[in-house]
């Protein structure tokens, strides 16, 4: 269903994309609570976010930085603290085509800007910028966060495969502060900000993922439909506790992973996955059923959920076996999109939940081969095959990554004050 009303007033925008959501967010309590809430929305203590469907893996929702507001495309992101923005100052330091594609930052006609001299460099999913560390108000839906910190860059590149028009900023949702050798700010993400600052009506949220172009999804922060509430206890999957650092070193890309481009974000983001906050418990993890089936037991292992990505990374034996039994192309990690009208096996994620209880989350093989997103250069009749690999080591801990393409089926509750996540079903 199309908004069938045009207005310039974000808050009656607001009202209009509750009435069409498409995550059942429209109890009629929910929508009394969001409306009673958009007469008011200084004391709503709720924020509620539409998601873009950007190139098939990335979502994204505006947000505002400084008084006056400026409002800016931001990528969000469960396992990232680090907020950064494009600055003025950007182009004279460095070639202009790289930031001029961006809203740029204006610290000069913002009254709640405090600079400091610190010098920073961050590197985000495909960006890398540096500039200097300073403090802002930042705004979320009706939120005002004062005291974010954040990254004023005045270098902002893309790598190779990245588009400035995808996003210009980052919104974290991480529990703690991500400890990445990928950034040196190291500040509060806006959730811990919104939390430390009693800002929200509960320290909880909810993510429904868009699964298309004709989707648009959301996020709520603050707020938890009570029909959900319910079910959400129930099925619940408890945080794994993970101190908010990390000795992964990472990696630096190397040349070859330029072939196989879909196993590079997993190296370089091995500190940021398993230090959010947001990871679970696993049991096992299998590619369907009889005694020939790959099965990787998860006990041991950190469950890491992540909107950044669209695939699921596995330890490389397991990642292996899985293309193996579907027949992948070493070059480009790609299928005949057809034989997703085969018979392939089920993935079944089996994920700790209380007490010794465990729940099985099925991906059928025409929900995990996909006609998006694609590679460059890729064949049209051929589809990803969305299971890559990552190197595991000794010395560090285990994990696996549930991107997207797992998140966007379910209705993801994030409950800090209760420490767990839940996928609830989508009804449709
Ligand atoms: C920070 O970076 C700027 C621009 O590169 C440079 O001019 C300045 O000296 C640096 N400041 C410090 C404290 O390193
Ligand atoms: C980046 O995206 C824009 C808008 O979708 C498109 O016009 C442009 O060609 C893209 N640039 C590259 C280098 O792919
Ligand atoms: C998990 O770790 C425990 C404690 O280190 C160990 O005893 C157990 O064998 C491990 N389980 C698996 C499946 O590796
Ligand atoms: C969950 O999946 C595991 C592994 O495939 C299987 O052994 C188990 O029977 C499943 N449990 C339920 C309740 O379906």
């Amino acid at each position: 269903m199309e908004p069938s009303i045009q207005t310039s007033n974000p808050r009656i925008q607001l009202s209009i994309l509750l009435m069409t959501t498409i995550c059942t967010l429209t109890t009629q309590a929910f929508v009394n609570r969001m409306q009673e809430a958009i007469g008011k929305p200084m004391n709503s203590k709720i924020a509620s976010l539409p998601l873009a469907y950007v190139e098939g893996w990335l979502y994204t929702t505006q947000i505002a930085i400084g008084n006056p507001p400026q409002t800016f495309t931001a990528a969000v992101d469960l396992c990232w603290s680090d907020l950064f923005v494009p600055s003025i100052d950007c182009p004279s330091v460095d070639r202009p085509e790289y930031c001029a594609p961006h809203p740029l930052y204006d610290s000069s006609a913002s009254n709640t800007y405090v600079t400091s001299e610190r010098n920073v460099s961050l590197h985000h999913s495909g960006f890398y910028t540096r500039g200097n560390a300073a403090v802002e108000s930042i705004h979320v839906d009706g939120l005002e966060v004062r005291s974010q910190g954040f990254e004023e860059a005045t270098i902002f590149r893309p790598n190779y495969f990245f588009n400035d028009s995808w996003y210009d900023t980052a919104l974290g949702l991480s529990r703690q502060t991500v400890r990445s050798t990928e950034s040196d700010l190291q500040v509060a993400s806006p959730l811990q900000n919104m939390m430390a600052q009693n800002l929200l009506a509960r320290n909880a949220f909810l993510l429904c993922l868009p699964r298309s172009s004709h989707e648009v999804g959301q996020l709520v922060l603050g707020h938890i439909p009570e029909r959900l509430d319910e079910e959400a206890h129930r099925k619940a999957l408890p945080l794994n506790e993970r101190p908010g650092r990390s000795n992964f070193m990472i990696q630096p890309l190397r040349d070859e992973l330029a072939v196989t481009p879909l196993d590079r974000a997993v190296h370089s983001k091995q500190a940021d996955y398993v230090s959010g906050g947001w990871q679970l418990g696993g049991s096992s993890v299998s590619f369907g059923t009889g005694p020939s089936a790959p099965t990787l037991d998860l006990s041991n292992y950190t469950i890491v959920l992540s909107t950044m990505e669209f695939w699921l990374s596995f330890p490389k034996g397991f990642a292996r076996a899985l293309r193996n039994r579907l027949g992948v192309s070493p070059i480009d990690g790609s299928i005949e999109c057809d034989k997703r009208m085969l018979e392939l096996p089920d993935l079944i994620i089996s994920l700790k939940g209380r007490e010794e209880h465990t729940y099985n989350f099925t991906l059928t093989g025409a929900e995990y081969i996909r006609a998006e997103p694609k590679m460059p250069f890729m064949d049209p009749e051929r589809c990803l095959v969305p299971f890559v690999l990552h190197e595991e080591d000794e010395k560090d801990e285990k994990f696996i990554v549930l991107g997207s393409m797992f998140l966007e089926k379910y209705q993801v509750i994030f409950d800090h004050d209760s420490g767990f996540v839940a996928l609830l079903d989508r009804p449709f």
